[in-house]
C-alpha cells in the first residue's frame, strides 16, 4: 500500500495538525510505502515572503520528525523538489471542469476569509490532485476538511482514465473519525487563520496562556457542567487514558470542580504528551545537516516514482 499525504507550510503546526493529519499519517508509516511531504508550492497561494516560505518550511519538516515521521520508512521531501507535479497538474487541468471546482468549499472559505482570489487557489485542488496521483497513492491520511479535495482527485483521475485509458489509481481518503474536527480555544475548528490555535511546540508560558483562555459557558464552580459542547472535556480526551477521561467526564457530571481547575489539568496533560517530542526536536535541532539530508533523500525516492508515472502520462496523453 501506498501512503501520501502534504502539509502547508504556511504557518507553525498546531494540535489540530496534530491529531487531524500527522499522527495519523505517522501510525500509517509502518503499514505500507509512505510518502510525506510540505506543500510550498501549494502555500505560495497564500504567502508571499520567501524568507518565511523557506523558514517554515524547514520548520515543517523539523516538527513533523519531532512528532515520530521515522524517515527510514517514510520518505519527507519538499513539494517543489519533484517540479514534474506541476506538469500533471496542468495535464489533469485540461480535462478539469470548471463546474467541479466552482464547487470546492475550500476556496470560497478561503476567499470568506480574506485570502486573494487568485488561478492558483482556484486550481488549488487540481495541484493536489496531481501531488496524490503521481505516486501512485492508496491511501490519504487527511482532516475531514479535506475529504472534498480527495474526491475531486478521484473525479479527475477517472476523467483521465476515460479519456485515456487506465493510467491512474484511484485513492481513499483515510479520516480519522475520533478527531475529525480538533476545537481551538474558542470552540470553533482550531485553524492557525482564526487565531484560535494551541501549537504543539510553543512555549510553556504561552501554551498554557491559550489553555487558560480557551472558552467556557458560565456554570458555577458547584454546579453539574455541560461535557456535550465542552472544548476542555474533548482536548482532554486527546490526550488522557480511557480511565482518566472516564474521571473528568464524572467530575463535570458531579460539579464542584471549576473550569480554571479543568483546564490546568489540560494543560498538564498536554504539556507532558508532547514532552518526548520536544526533547527529540531538540536533538534534531542540534545535528546542523540532519534536516536537508533527510529532504534530500526523501526527493530522491519521490522522483524515482514521480519519473515512472510521469512517463506513463506523457505516453498516454501524447506527448
Ligand atoms: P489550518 O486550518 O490551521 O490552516 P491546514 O489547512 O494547513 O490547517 O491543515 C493541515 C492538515 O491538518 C489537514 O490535513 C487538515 O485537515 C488538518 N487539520 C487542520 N486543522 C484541523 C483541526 N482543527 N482538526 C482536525 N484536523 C485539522
Ligand atoms: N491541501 C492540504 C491542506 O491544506 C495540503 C495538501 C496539498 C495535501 N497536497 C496534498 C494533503 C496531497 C494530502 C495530499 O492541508
Amino acid at each position: 500500500m501506498r501512503i501520501l499525504s502534504g502539509i502547508q507550510p504556511s504557518g507553525v503546526l498546531h494540535i489540530g495538525n496534530y491529531f487531524g493529519m500527522m499522527q495519523p499519517a505517522i501510525a500509517l508509516q509502518a503499514q505500507g510505502e509512505a510518502f510525506y511531504f510540505i506543500a510550498d508550492y501549494h502555500a505560495l497561494t497564500s504567502l508571499r515572503d520567501p524568507k518565511a516560505l523557506r523558514e517554515n518550511s524547514r520548520r515543517v519538516a523539523l516538527d513533523f520528525l519531532a512528532c515520530g515521521l521515522d524517515p527510514e520508512r517514510a520518505a519527507l521531501f519538499r513539494q517543489s523538489d519533484v517540479p514534474q507535479v506541476t506538469e500533471l497538474a496542468w495535464i489533469l487541468s485540461t480535462v478539469a471542469p470548471m463546474g467541479l471546482l466552482e464547487r470546492a468549499h475550500s476556496y470560497k472559505d478561503k476567499i470568506a476569509r480574506g485570502i486573494a482570489s487568485s488561478a492558483g487557489l482556484f486550481n488549488y485542488p487540481v495541484l493536489m490532485a496531481a501531488d496524490i496521483l503521481i505516486y501512485d497513492s492508496d491511501a490519504v491520511p487527511v482532516g475531514k476538511d479535506q475529504k472534498q479535495h480527495i474526491e475531486i482527485t478521484r473525479d479527475l483521475a477517472v476523467k483521465m482514465n476515460e479519456t485515456f485509458g487506465q493510467i491512474f489509481k484511484l485513492p481513499e481518503p483515510r479520516i480519522h473519525t475520533a478527531t475529525e474536527v480538533v476545537p481551538g480555544i474558542d470552540g470553533q475548528k482550531m485553524s492557525k487563520s482564526y487565531g484560535n490555535n494551541i501549537d504543539i511546540f510553543g512555549a510553556e508560558k504561552e501554551t498554557r496562556k491559550r489553555v487558560m483562555s480557551i472558552v467556557t459557558d458560565s456554570t458555577p464552580v458547584e454546579a453539574p457542567k455541560d461535557l456535550a459542547r465542552s472544548t476542555i472535556f474533548e482536548l482532554y480526551s486527546l490526550f488522557a487514558t480511557k480511565n482518566e477521561i472516564a474521571e473528568m467526564r464524572e467530575r463535570f457530571q458531579k460539579g464542584g470542580t471549576g473550569y480554571g481547575d479543568f483546564k490546568k489539568e489540560l494543560f498538564e496533560k498536554l504539556w507532558l504528551y508532547f514532552a518526548p517530542m520536544r526533547k527529540r526536536r531538540e536533538e534534531i535541532l542540534a545535528d546542523k545537516s540532519y534536516i536537508d539530508n533527510v529532504l534530500s533523500r526523501g526527493a530522491k525516492r519521490a522522483n524515482e516514482v514521480a519519473d515512472v508515472v510521469m512517463k506513463r502520462v506523457r505516453a498516454a496523453v501524447g506527448l
